[in-house]
């Protein structure tokens, strides 16, 4: 995925923010208790790889690890500094991510890995993951496997409050595996009574084959993986059919 001159969640920064915050995680708890921080020491340096604006990012600070955060979206990543100022944040690709360190453990959550959209962008983005952790770390993630996109998403879900409305709709296209999310949103101007902006954006994603993950793992050097089907680690299939949480070691 192209993140130059900004990334796509640049401009849905605050939407993304507001709207998503307190969704993923509550769902992914069950799975990320056992896969993740039952795994890793309180203490620990843990790389948080594309976070967003830092709800994953929270939990991992309130559970006592050393955490930094990487993500390609500098507009996400200025939330992400408002809620925790002492967290090293950094704008950053992750397929030419470069990092001075190595980390105990990382973590990419709510099938970020899926906005690559090139296979090489993958492999790239696993080798940088493989650099940056230590030899006898863990890296976690999940990505969304093309039965995630067999619920039919096409009708807008609509979200509203005072200030904000919101429509989203999903749309899947087998030929190129790509997964569509269209919003449109309204945003009241402040100062006037009945005035509103509209805005509006797409974000991407690719299902990658199983197959596909698995060898671009194998391929950035990754021997020992463990892949385990969301809702069998206890998600809501709301969130979890054809979720995937990879379990990766060196
Ligand atoms: C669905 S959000 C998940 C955010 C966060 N992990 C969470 O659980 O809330 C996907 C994130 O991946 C980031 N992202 C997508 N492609 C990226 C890339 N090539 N490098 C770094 N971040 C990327 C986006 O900017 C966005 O923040």
């Amino acid at each position: 995925m192209s993140t130059e001159p900004g990334s796509s969640y640049d401009e849905i920064a605050g939407m993304y923010h507001r709207l998503w915050d307190d969704w993923y995680l509550p769902a992914a708890m069950p799975a990320l208790e056992c896969l993740f921080f039952s795994e890793v020491r309180r203490g620990a340096k843990v790389l948080d790889l594309c976070c967003g604006s830092g709800h994953v990012t929270k939990e991992l600070v309130a559970r006592g690890y050393d955490v930094t955060g990487v993500d390609a979206s500098a507009g996400l990543i200025e939330h992400a500094r408002e809620q925790l100022p002492n967290v090293d944040f950094r704008v950053h690709d992750v397929c030419e991510l470069r990092l001075e360190k190595q980390f105990d453990a990382i973590l990419s959550t709510f099938d970020a890995l899926n906005h690559i959209l090139t296979l090489d962008g993958l492999r790239e983005a696993f080798t940088a993951a493989k650099n940056a952790l230590s030899p006898d770390g863990l890296f976690v993630f999940d990505m969304n496997l093309e039965e995630a996109h067999s619920v039919d998403l096409h009708q807008w879900a609509v979200t509203r409050d005072e200030d904000n409305v919101t429509l989203v709709r999903g749309n899947y296209f087998p030929e190129t595996q790509l997964g569509l999310t269209e919003l449109i949103w309204f945003t009241r101007e402040t100062g006037a009574e009945n005035s509103w902006k509209q805005h509006c954006s797409i974000v991407r994603e690719r299902c990658y084959p199983q197959a596909d993950i698995l060898a671009a793992l194998r391929e950035a050097g990754f021997s020992r993986v463990d892949v385990l089907a969301a809702v069998e680690v206890g998600m809501h299939p709301q969130l979890g059919l054809g979720r995937r949480f990879y379990s990766v070691r060196h």
